[in-house]
């Protein structure tokens, strides 16, 4: 993959949650000892699942909050996978609330913070996980803004979830880089009018949807080269 172009008259990064800034995959991964060889399985549905409510429920004008849809789609993975186990559902929970930040994370949001522009995260996460997870990750002072989809009761890719952004940070959609490891993410919020770093962190081909990423990264790292230009 060649170097990406430098984005321009970009003066806020806005970021994707779960998959882009926190490890999804941490949660099952610290209960390997329960899990044993079904974990990365578990872990698998346990993501789509939740993935898949969000869209489902959004089609269906059948909102709840992530939180809610998270226990569900556990609920599922759980069947699928054969465990019965109320004690282990709770921790898995819990531990859904202390996500890993991927190791790049503090460092480049305080290399943009130094170079004065504004952060946020802009996600499905209902408040409560987010400031869990920002909290526990210790970068909620180098974010100007912690944006929860509950504002406007429905999930991504509705253009109503990026236009909080707008609103929320006073910056025109062109002048906002948007940041998602879920192509899915990466493809509406372009086609909503961000500027989009596709984070690929799982070497996934790209979506055949509309919305083009301008640029495509493995993980956080040469974003502030990308934006601070
Ligand atoms: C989020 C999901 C899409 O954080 O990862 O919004």
């Amino acid at each position: 993959m060649n170097a990406p172009a430098p984005l321009k008259d970009i003066s806020a990064c806005v970021f994707d949650a779960y998959g882009t800034l926190f490890d999804v995959h941490s949660a099952a991964a610290r209960c390997r000892d329960d899990l044993g060889e079904k974990a990365d399985a578990l872990s698998g549905f346990w993501r789509q699942k939740q993935l898949e409510y969000t869209w489902l429920r959004s089609l269906m004008g059948a909102h709840t909050d992530f939180w809610q849809i998270t226990g569900d789609a556990l609920d599922y993975a759980m069947a699928a996978t054969g465990f019965d186990d109320s004690a282990l559902r709770e921790k898995l929970m819990s531990l859904y609330l202390e996500l890993d930040a991927y190791p790049e994370v503090p460092g480049v949001l305080q290399t943009l913070k130094d170079a004065g522009m504004k952060t946020a995260i802009l996600s499905n996460g209902s408040p409560m996980m987010l400031d869990s997870a920002a909290g526990n990750a210790d970068i909620a002072v180098q974010l100007d803004a912690v944006l929860s989809i509950e504002a406007v009761g429905i999930f991504k890719v509705s253009p109503k979830t990026y236009q909080l952004a707008v609103d929320r940070l006073g910056v025109a959609p062109e002048a906002i880089c948007f940041m998602s490891s879920n192509a899915w993410d990466a493809a509406g919020a372009a086609y909503f009018g961000f500027q989009v770093a596709w984070v690929n962190r799982f070497g996934q081909p790209k979506e055949r949807l509309p919305g083009e990423p301008k640029a495509e990264i493995t993980s956080l790292e040469p974003l502030p080269g990308l934006v601070c230009g």
